[in-house]
């Protein structure tokens, strides 16, 4: 029955003639889970070294299945493995392979385990560690945007809503926004972390088993906090996946908004800001043209993370308990979307290191479209103690009297504001001053300069 034959099946199978040929062609894995192939082999040493400190393999067997799992490890980090298809995926792959390195006693290897449970338990150690690796090149993101963030304090330009000119901020208060979308991004991974730290090993195909194992050890040796409760959960699950692919996707919308913006402010309509020639492409046929092709890329990348978040959630959707071929396309999905978001992650670094703002177009824009509109109805009622109805109704008196004389707010002068409140003096110019707007918002969380050096100050403490 386990003939160590090359290209012999390692086990018997009641299924007697080949399998269709092109399933299998398509049907094995092998080319997607020998990604996983360290995580493989120290689950399956944690795995025999429990079977051997409960007394279900001899000591002599445990040392040799370690012995041949590690030459394995070296073959494969070497690329001196031959990878078959015809055994299906990365368990099989090794597992054949340790037949040959130590012959019949490599059967004991998959006592009390099943691929079941071994391959989300590979998947899961090797979530984690991709999880901590995203988040630290989001806290390298982090770093540039505070670094370009304290070079931009002063810079003031325009605040859009629907985007038209609402208020005056700081270009630094912009990134700074950003900054906390990025540390959510980075919390949202780490809670995560709690359902990956259940360890699955030891449930075998769904049952669990008559074996005497201990997944408590198995657990601690692999890094995971605790056994999971339920070993036909355990197999069906695939919520951490559903976790992941959602937090990439979260992540992805944020690099897509900057990135659209960053793309507006640099088109020839608004040209707040000019791109590095690094970060740019030019155009086969338009001489002159200087594109933002990196900009674009990220925003597309976030369609391809909601589409593997959408093909999981599509693959469970009525899906029966416990583990069917369906959920192995899950790998697939889960390193797609990590290397997608790595990438962009490391690309909009570049993007932000090679951006330069064009402070006299931004602070040039800020003075058009009365931004400074919602100060003067503050100051309004500050300094005539109405209610802000009434101040806001009053301004928009103001506002009406500068179009008319197609003019800015800080061009009206102290006679025609008279025209509008003959109570007002010349203590009201100062309002449509940009830098004193930006200036005042100081309750907590607004645009200040002070508010925005103590965020600075902040984040970059814990980096
Ligand atoms: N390659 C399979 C996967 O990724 C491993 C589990 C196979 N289990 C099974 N019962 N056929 O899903």
């Amino acid at each position: 029955m386990t003939k160590n034959k090359n290209n012999q099946a390692i086990w018997g199978s009641r299924v007697r003639s080949n399998t269709s040929s092109i399933f299998q062609k398509v049907g094995n894995s092998i080319d997607i889970d020998k990604r996983l192939y360290k995580e493989d082999i120290k689950g399956s040493i944690a795995h025999v070294e429990m079977l051997f400190k409960q007394k279900i393999i001899s000591f002599k067997i445990k040392n040799k299945i370690i012995y041949g799992l590690n030459k394995i490890e070296k073959e494969i980090s070497k690329k001196k493995f031959e990878f078959n298809k015809k055994y299906e995926d990365i368990h099989i792959n090794i597992e054949k392979r340790l037949f040959q390195i130590i012959g019949e006693e490599a059967g004991y290897i998959h006592t009390a385990r099943s691929r079941n449970d071994q391959v989300i338990t590979d998947l899961k150690i090797w979530m984690k560690s991709s999880s901590q690796e995203i988040n630290i090149v989001i806290d390298k993101l982090i770093k540039s945007s505070l670094k370009l963030a304290e070079k931009n304090i002063d810079t003031i330009m325009p605040g859009f809503t629907h985007l038209k000119n609402a208020q005056a901020i700081s270009f630094a208060h912009y990134l700074m926004a950003y900054v906390e979308m990025f540390e959510r991004d980075k919390r949202r991974f780490r809670n995560s972390l709690e359902s990956l730290n259940e360890n699955p090993l030891g449930v075998a195909a769904l049952t669990g088993t008559s074996f005497n194992i201990d997944r408590n050890y198995t657990s601690k040796k692999l890094g995971f906090k605790r056994p999971t409760n339920n070993s036909i959960d355990t197999v069906s699950d695939r919520d951490f996946v559903l976790d992941f692919l959602f937090n990439v996707s979260i992540c992805a919308m944020h690099i897509s908004r900057i990135a659209e913006e960053l793309i507006i402010w640099n088109s020839d309509g608004f040209n707040l800001i000019n791109l590095s020639d690094k970060i740019v492409t030019g155009s086969s046929i338009m001489p002159q043209k200087k594109n933002p092709d990196l900009l674009e890329f990220l925003r597309g990348k976030s369609g391809i993370a909601y589409g593997n978040l959408f093909s999981m959630l599509t693959i469970l959707k009525g899906l029966p308990l416990s583990y069917f071929k369906d959920l192995q396309d899950d790998k697939e999905i889960i390193f797609k979307s990590y290397d997608n978001i790595i990438d962009c992650l490391k690309i909009l670094d570049e993007v932000l290191k090679n951006i330069y703002p064009n402070k006299k177009k931004m602070l040039e824009l800020a003075k058009s479209g009365f931004i400074t509109s919602t100060d003067l109805a503050d100051y309004l009622v500050k300094n005539y103690s109405i209610p802000f109805r009434k101040a806001y109704q009053k301004t928009i008196d103001i506002i009406n009297l500068a179009e008319k004389k197609k003019k800015r707010l800080d061009q009206l002068t102290l006679v025609e504001l008279k025209s509008i409140d003959p109570k007002l003096t010349n203590d009201v110019l100062k309002i449509f001053d940009l830098k004193n707007s930006v200036n005042s918002k100081k309750s907590y969380g607004g645009t200040s300069f002070d508010n925005i050096k103590k965020m600075i100050m902040k984040y970059k403490k814990q980096k």
